[in-house]
């Protein structure tokens, strides 16, 4: 079933925490909500979820006007920042409890909490309490938790953040091979933006209470619309009209449009050769690419290139722009 928010808004006494907000989820879709730190992502999730009410605007399931039914009736999975199990149950009680409310079998609830143990990878931590468990743990039965009761929409406000680097990957493909499986619509807040890259159909970039841009990864980061999403996804080159006009770059395509108007230009778009009127300012290595600043008539550019770069801080060197894309700043 489909999800659909309309010019939902939201205050706490004076501020506008969320301004005016529409946004569709489609029955398979996984949506990515980005944003800075108190954008609104978690209220939004919140008020989804039941656990808040808002002030204006509509939000419907299907045909189900969600606001008039309560958070319980809603059927969905949720994990929030903080996971909010019970520390009186164990592992795989916590992660039983919503069939357990459901009055299934015992049988089926064993039989499938034994299927989402093998999921999380933690097979023999179930007759584990929480305080016996790490944060990434938590996280882990917290997912579990949500998947268990098969839900309508699946809630989720950054649920890796506790895990290392290494297993919040091998995690976030297995959220994606779950969601995918079981076809439910996913809403899934993160900061971490490599992380909606690589999970989300659409990403919603959000910004002081308000969407600044619905997209797939794709649209944000090749097209992204304002000058906050080109920043905010990815690193990026700002290059005003005025300054392309100036320093006019041989080399790029795009004529400078009137005013309002900024060029993004991502640092992969910037190619360097040996020996130019630039000059390195520094040089970092990354493992897959390495990131090259240099000064270049009158600004700072950021260049990106796979593996090595030929370059040392100090050295002169040419720049080329590869395409960009306009953004209203
Ligand atoms: N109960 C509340 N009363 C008053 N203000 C609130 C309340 N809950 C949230 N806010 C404010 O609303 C704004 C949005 O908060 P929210 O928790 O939705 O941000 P967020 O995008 O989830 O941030 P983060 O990434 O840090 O979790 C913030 O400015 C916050 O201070
Ligand atoms: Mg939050």
């Amino acid at each position: 079933m489909h999800l659909s928010i309309r010019r939902l808004y939201k205050t706490f006494d004076e501020f506008v925490a969320l301004d005016r907000i529409s946004l569709d989820v489609g029955e398979h879709e996984f949506v990515c909500l980005l944003g800075p730190s108190g954008c609104g992502k978690t209220t939004l999730l919140r008020i989804i979820a039941g656990l808040m009410p808002f002030d204006g605007g509509s939000l419907m399931l299907g045909e189900t006007d969600l606001a008039a039914m309560p958070a319980r009736a809603r059927g969905f999975g949720i994990v929030f920042q903080s996971y909010s199990l019970f520390p009186n149950m164990t592992v795989a009680e916590n992660i039983g409890y919503g069939l357990k409310i459901r009055q299934e079998a015992s049988d089926a609830i064993q039989t499938r909490v034994e299927a989402l143990l093998a999921m999380i990878k933690m097979p023999q931590l179930a007759d584990r309490y929480l305080h016996q468990l790490s944060g990434g743990q938590q996280q882990r039965v917290a997912i579990a938790r949500a998947l268990a009761v098969d839900p309508a929409l699946l809630l989720l406000d950054e649920p890796l953040s506790a895990l290392d680097a290494r297993v919040r990957v091998e995690m976030r493909t297995e959220i994606r091979d779950v969601q995918r499986r079981l076809g439910i619509p996913t809403i899934m807040v993160t900061h971490d933006q490599e992380e909606a890259l690589s999970l989300a159909d659409t990403i919603v970039c959000m910004n002081q209470g308000r969407i600044e841009q619905i997209g797939t990864p794709q649209d944000l980061y090749l097209r992204p619309r304002t000058r906050f999403v080109a920043d905010f996804v990815g690193q990026s080159n700002i290059l005003s009209a005025e300054w392309i006009a100036e320093a006019s770059p041989a080399h790029l395509e795009e004529r400078p449009t009137e005013g309002v108007h900024e060029l993004c230009v991502r640092p992969e778009e910037i190619r360097l050769s040996p020996g130019g009127d630039a000059q390195v300012i520094d040089v970092s290595f990354l493992g897959n690419v390495t990131r090259v600043r240099v000064a270049w008539r009158g600004r700072e550019l950021v260049a990106e290139t796979p593996g090595l770069a030929d370059f040392a801080a100090g050295a002169t060197v040419g720049v080329a722009f590869g395409r960009g894309a306009w953004v209203r700043a």
